[in-house]
């Protein structure tokens, strides 16, 4: 018996929902099947909901400060879900992990400055260097098998040319690969070496599937200094609308740093809701993730079996943690032009393309099966509509 059902549907239509609302102006239609944006159609966990029901009822919104039950909520819940052992001195809040990218790269670099990142990744990694004039350069992930590795022989000569921070992506967004803790132990000990800070953007930390194991980078070796970490409830328990998220570093230097980054914003505190939320969520929403990812394993597994049947030229790079699905659709021969055309007017589905995610997303398309199980098999009858 489970507490939640993730097979009820619930219409998102009027309510501001990026991935509902803004279908024309991305693809230019408005009538699609949404699979795109990184986030959840299903409710969060019950007493979430409570939480800012209760906090609603008060009917006073003024400034609000974080308490320190958020940050003891924090802590507990690394420690029980990562193993990972953090001072609440350590916390910073921000509203999210694109705004922490960009203040950590104000923060942590110079005008000019190299910022590494590793193609292809989640796009902000990209526009919030180069928006903020650092120079982006990347080591490519390498395609094994249909798995990513990382190549650590590029990885290294590119750190020699002088990279002042690299940016992690752990569980990998679009690929949903979860690091594996030798891989992570290089990453730390080679950016060490060659003097380079990690900012570990573990939004998806929660998100792993049985067989795979979450190790938050900063857990490891003596190179906890070098390392600021980003973690959130929003993809956790879908709750990117409240913006909130977790900046976490024992780099006391770093952390001065960031947090005078974040008051030249004039950035203070959290959205009220946001605050309650966060808190609920880790304190209460651990049977719901439970559940949550049970569920979507079931929709993955489905996603393989329904594309080994139908549409076997596909080829899926099996998620170890996310609910994102990387296809590699190549071997159809189409260019991204025309899979997203075919995408759009045949399927009338709304697929994330490839390419936005830099070198390597050639012949690739993203999809997000945080959903029914009944959108999940229109989704699919449509990308076979599409593609077959
Ligand atoms: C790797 C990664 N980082 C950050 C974000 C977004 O973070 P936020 O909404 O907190 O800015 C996403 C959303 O998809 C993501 O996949």
């Amino acid at each position: 018996m489970t507490t939640y059902d993730f097979d009820k549907v619930i219409d998102r239509n009027n309510t501001g929902s990026v991935k509902w609302g803004l279908l024309h102006d991305v693809f230019g239609s408005s009538d699609l099947h949404p699979m795109w944006v990184a986030d959840m159609d299903f409710p969060p966990p019950a007493e979430v909901t409570t939480a800012i029901r209760n906090r609603l009822e008060h009917e006073i919104f003024g400034y609000t400060f974080v308490p320190p039950s958020v940050g003891k909520a924090i802590q507990a819940w690394v420690k029980t879900r990562h193993h990972w052992e953090i001072r609440q001195a350590w916390i910073t809040y921000s509203s999210g992990v694109v705004p922490t990218i960009s203040t950590a790269v104000r923060a942590f670099t110079s005008v000019g400055d190299k910022v590494m990142l590793q193609s292809p990744v989640y796009t902000p990694f990209f526009s919030m260097v180069e928006k903020n004039e650092r120079v982006v350069v990347n080591s490519p992930l390498k395609n094994v098998n249909n798995r990513y590795e990382i190549d650590f022989e590029d990885f290294e000569a590119k750190l020699k040319e002088g990279v002042k921070l690299f940016l992690l992506c752990n569980p990998h967004n679009p690929s949903g690969r979860v690091w594996e803790k030798e891989e992570l132990l290089q990453i730390g000990e080679l950016c060490k070496k060659y003097n380079c800070l990690i900012l570990a953007d573990e939004i998806h930390s929660d998100l792993v599937f049985e067989g795979n194991i979450h190790v938050p980078i900063a857990s490891l070796g003596d190179f906890a200094d070098f390392v600021v970490t980003c973690i959130a409830p929003s993809k956790t328990f879908n709750l990117a609308g409240l913006q909130a998220s977790a900046v976490i570093t024992s780099n006391q230097e770093l952390r001065d740093l960031f947090q005078a980054e974040q008051q030249k914003q004039g950035f203070h505190t959290l959205n009220t809701f946001g605050i309650v939320g966060m808190e609920a969520a880790y304190l209460h929403g651990e049977t719901w993730l439970t559940e949550a990812l049970a569920y979507m394993a079931e929709n993955i597994r489905y996603v393989q079996e329904y594309l080994e049947a139908e549409l076997p030229q596909i080829k899926m790079m099996q998620p170890e943690g996310t609910y994102l699905i990387w296809m590699d659709c190549r071997e159809l021969g189409l260019s991204d032009d025309e899979l997203k055309k075919a995408l759009i007017e045949k399927g009338k589905i709304g697929l994330e393309p490839g390419p936005k995610y830099g070198t390597g997303g050639e012949g690739f398309v993203r999809m997000n099966i945080a959903c029914s199980k009944e959108h999940v098999t229109e989704g699919l009858k449509r990308l076979k509509a599409a593609l077959s």
